[in-house]
């Protein structure tokens, strides 16, 4: 066996606003100019859960926190670094990593937050994972917390539809010569695409926030090619085929591109895990929320094989192999 430290997967944990709405509240709601039929038929999502007011990335951050170590069997003293992925920060500082830091009563270590829009869960764990098996860090959350419907441009049927709130988070523990763990992740950008999916502002340019825009069919075109590449560069990297896959957990954007992913890894929906027909896109959150759910119910089992993957703004995109 090899003494290469991983950073094994000791706890999932994902918090959900209490509000969910269906695709035809919401279109009553916000008065849009869609159905139900629409939505489901292009997108597979039907509902969407809402942060009430004062919940927020790093409210529901803890909480995701909380139920992560819970199930890892661990407290904050275990802690020492917490990275959060976010495009949808409290606040421009402190980051929202340090604000979950201080919700959870960590005290030593260091928090920051990463943006990588929807592929961010795949970058802060490609960044804890490294900080691992160079010993800088032994127990590491690592986040996704979005409240998307706070810039979200609700005259625009063709994105405000699509997304929702939610955080999940995992907790990863060093350890020597595991079988188990992160086995390697694979990042990837190409910023000559960044207009075609952004926020059209931010603090340090218009002073606001800005609004979600999303030019939809040309951003799926790249998902499409774009995550199967991924995949076959995660797969490639560790001597490993299709067949050695247990379970795809992919970011929840579109079950199209979803249903894709699945048959390329030859993989039927039964081993797929979907969220978005119930939480819709929550962007970094998407793929932390599925884990908790998938390990929780217990259809991830230990010692399964599972390939992570996400695109999103940016363009990022990037896919993740972990053994449970
Ligand atoms: O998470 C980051 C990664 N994001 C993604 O992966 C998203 C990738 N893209 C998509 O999922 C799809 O492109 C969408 C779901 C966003 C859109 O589906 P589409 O099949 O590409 O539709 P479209 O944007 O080409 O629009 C088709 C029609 C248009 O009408 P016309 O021009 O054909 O008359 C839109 O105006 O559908 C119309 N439309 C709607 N109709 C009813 C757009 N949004 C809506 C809506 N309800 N909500």
């Amino acid at each position: 066996m090899s003494s290469a430290i991983r950073g094994v997967i000791a706890g999932t944990g994902g918090y959900l606003p209490a509000r969910s709405v269906s695709n035809d509240e919401l279109a009553v709601e916000k008065n849009l100019d869609t159905t139900d039929a629409w939505i489901v038929e292009r997108t597979g999502i039907r509902r969407r859960h809402f942060a009430a007011e004062g919940e927020t990335a790093s409210s529901m951050g803890a909480a995701a926190c909380r139920a992560a170590l819970a199930q890892a069997g661990a407290s904050a003293a275990d802690v020492d670094a917490v990275i959060v992925a976010t495009a949808t920060p409290d606040s421009a500082f402190p980051s929202t990593a340090a604000r979950i830091q201080g919700a959870l009563g960590v005290t030593r270590g260091f928090a920051f937050d990463l943006s990588a829009a929807c592929t961010g869960f795949i970058y802060a764990l490609s960044v804890a994972d490294a900080m691992i098996r160079i010993g800088q860090a032994r127990g590491v959350l690592v986040v996704g917390a979005e409240v998307y419907s706070r810039i979200l441009d609700w005259s625009d049927r063709g994105t405000c539809v699509l997304f929702g709130d939610g955080a999940g988070a995992v907790f990863l523990r060093a350890e020597p010569g595991s079988a188990r763990g992160l086995l390697s992740t694979h990042l990837h950008s190409d910023g000559r695409h960044g207009d075609i999916l952004q926020v059209d502002g931010g603090a340090g340019s218009t002073g606001g926030t800005g609004v979600v825009r999303m030019a939809g069919r040309e951003v799926f075109k790249h998902a499409v090619t774009k995550l199967a590449s991924a995949v076959d560069e995660a797969l490639a990297a560790n001597g490993l085929g299709h067949d050695d896959v247990a379970w795809l957990v992919p970011h929840q954007a579109n079950i199209r591109i979803i249903e894709a992913m699945g048959r390329k890894l030859h993989l039927g929906l039964d081993r797929v895990v979907v969220t978005v027909d119930r939480h819709a896109n929550t962007s970094a959150a998407s793929i932390p929320l599925a884990l908790a759910e998938a390990t929780r119910d217990g259809r991830i089992k230990p010692g399964e094989l599972v390939l992570m993957e996400a695109i999103g703004g940016g363009l990022t995109w990037g896919a993740a192999l972990a053994r449970f």
